[in-house]
């Protein structure tokens, strides 16, 4: 998701995105670092109970229990630094996990409290990608990179002044070539994270490139695209791979590297800390503790460079969910809001004007029109603006104050899901879930009856078809309804309104896909079912309209014409000359 706040972004500017958590879970991640400290000092200690045992062996006072002793006090520091690590892995990589969980609950639960409009200017696959690499990024911060940090800086503390209190000279000559690798792994970790962004993206369009082939298979089938998008695919495969082994390349130079550096440290140590131990300045003991803790040294070093890299990646991809969670819904309710008990369907439009959201263009150019309880039919050339009236009464859209009122009042005024209670709208693309034919039809009333479905399917005659298929109402109908026809599709989404009966029905265009007939059968049914209801069936076909009580045309967002059909056949020459063509039209496809 682009951002332009991202060059910004601090700590300070987004840690309160993320502070509630680490509030509410406070104890826990109390007791996860007292775990971490704990396992810190007992590693610490190992190297001080080795130096006692060489020292009492070099003095000659070590007897054989005294030496078991020992041997013992590091097995009990040993189980203790395991039953520990585990607490804190247990207590702060869990938080780690839950921050994720609440973090991916918090930005579902926010998108899903925004309208439409958002979706002009963000795609699903931003939202997905915020909801999977930023929160990972985030977790991965919060939990391995705190853990690191901490134990780092408990680490290099720790061992510096165990081993300042050896011998501080000594600890100055070792930890000499530890900062070039704090730098070098820094620069490689920055390396490492952009190789591993490339092999993610590789591999995320890998997974999109695979799933709209998929999804589009007829299409693929169609155009005889198979071995071209096969080749494709094998491109990108190819690209994958060359990816991942630059990534492998970076990683195989970290390691050799902080070997190499303990490496070279350790031999300043041998020569100097020998020279010392040899001339008794430090004890053997002493000269072995030291090479335990210098070993210690270079872990936290190459955890300098690879926390503060996990750290900036985590800010920016917070400053990006923060973003998103300060979007605003653009639709919104006057203060002035009323609570009427029920709406009886009389829309009346005044002098409506509407542009889309971060669009210049004026789409709807001042409609008047005023709907009573019945049928009504609206036709006009595509793009005249029939599918946003459609939107905008069906409140997806803001308007402005004044320009649609249901039942007299302004709809700004009106709460949204009341609005949205009011009104069963079928959208011109019928949104089919991977679901059964029943769970489709029953979406806005989970708990309707087999009874009240097969009524509304029946309304929608589909009901017949739906008995012929394999297992009737249960049959599962695959991703976005693939196994259905399009007018099968356009007929579930009809029947799925006629369930929850609302005082308002939009028909967007949704029978297109339906031979005349039916599409007639269907009008007759709305007629007579929705009686007392207000029902707007916009369609490309006139036919069926003939039915309704009133038509209305639309021009280029205006409405040029309205009238039964007869008034409007006779007075009307776009609509008198569509008619004609659609019954020659018709009349030909029949071999009449
Ligand atoms: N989200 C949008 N942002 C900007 N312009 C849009 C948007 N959606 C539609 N439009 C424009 O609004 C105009 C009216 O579109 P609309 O979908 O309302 O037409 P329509 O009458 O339903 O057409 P059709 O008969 O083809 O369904 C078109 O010119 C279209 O390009
Ligand atoms: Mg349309």
């Amino acid at each position: 998701m682009k951002n332009v706040s991202n060059k910004s972004a601090t700590f300070f500017s987004v840690v309160d995105v993320i502070s509630p958590y680490f509030k509410k879970y406070l104890p826990r991640l109390i007791g996860g670092f007292v775990a971490l400290i704990a396992v810190d000092l007992f590693q610490l200690l190992i190297p001080r109970v080795i130096k006692w045992a060489i020292d009492d062996l070099k003095s000659g006072s070590a007897s054989a229990e005294q030496l078991v002793l020992y041997g013992a006090y590091i097995v009990f520091l040993a189980l203790a630094v395991g039953i520990m690590r585990f607490c804190w892995r247990y207590l702060i990589l869990g938080f780690s996990r839950l921050l994720e969980m609440h973090l991916r609950n918090k930005i579902i639960s926010h998108v899903l409290t925004l309208d439409k409009a958002f979706f002009l200017k963000k795609t699903t696959g931003d939202v997905m990608a915020l909801m999977t690499n930023d929160v990972m990024s985030v977790q991965l911060a919060c939990g391995m990179g705190l853990v690191a940090f901490v134990d780092a800086i408990i680490m290099t503390t720790a061992a510096l002044a165990f081993m300042a209190y050896i011998n501080p000279k000594l600890t100055l000559i070792a930890v000499a070539p530890m900062p070039v690798l704090a730098i070098t792994t820094k620069i490689l970790t920055a390396k490492l994270h952009f190789r591993f962004k490339k092999v993610q993206e590789t591999f995320s369009r890998i997974t999109e490139f695979a799933r709209s082939s998929i999804s589009t298979i007829r299409l693929v089938k169609a155009y005889n695209q198979e071995s071209s998008q096969t080749l494709r695919f094998e491109k990108l495969g190819k690209e994958y791979v060359h990816d991942n082994l630059k990534l492998a390349t970076i990683h195989g130079l970290l390691f050799p590297l902080s070997i190499f550096t303990a490496n070279t440290s350790m031999l300043l140590v041998i020569y100097f800390g020998g020279k010392l131990a040899i001339k008794g300045t430090i004890t053997t003991g002493d000269f072995v503790a030291f090479i335990s803790y210098l070993f210690m040294l270079s872990w936290p070093m190459m955890a300098i460079g690879w926390v503060s890299n996990l750290f900036q990646r985590g800010i920016t991809s917070l400053d990006r969910i923060k973003t998103l969670l300060l979007e605003k819904p653009l639709l919104t309710v006057s203060p002035q809001v009323k609570h009427p008990s029920g709406i009886k369907g009389f829309i009346k439009i005044k002098n409506l004007r509407f542009k889309y959201p971060f669009s210049d263009r004026e789409i709807l150019k001042g409609i008047n029109l005023e709907i009573k309880p019945g049928v009504i039919g609206i036709v006009g050339k595509t793009g005249s603006g029939k599918t946003t009236l459609c939107n905008v009464l069906a409140r997806i859209y803001p308007v402005n104050p004044g320009s649609i009122f249901l039942d007299g009042i302004d709809i700004n005024e009106l709460p949204i899901e009341f609005v949205r209670k009011a009104i069963a709208y079928v959208p011109q693309e019928p949104g089919i879930f991977s679901d059964t034919i029943a769970s489709n039809i029953a979406v806005g009333k989970p708990d309707a009856t087999q009874e009240e479905i097969e009524e509304a399917a029946r309304n929608a005659a589909i009901h017949e078809e739906i008995l012929k298929m394999p297992q009737g109402y249960e049959t599962r109908v695959g991703e976005k309804g693939v196994k259905l026809s399009g007018g099968q599709k356009q007929r579930l989404a009809i029947a799925r309104a006629f369930l929850i009966n609302k005082p308002i029905l939009i028909i967007d265009d949704a029978l297109s896909a339906i031979d005349i007939e039916t599409e007639q059968n269907i009008i007759r049914a709305i007629t007579r079912h929705l009686k007392n209801k207000t029902c707007i069936i916009v369609s490309h076909r006139i036919a069926p309209l003939t039915l309704t009580n009133e038509i209305v045309v639309m021009d280029d967002g205006q409405i040029v014409a309205r009238g039964t059909h007869e008034t409007l056949l006779k007075e009307n020459h776009f609509y008198a000359t569509v008619y004609r063509h659609q019954l020659t039209f018709s009349c030909s496809e029949k071999g009449l």
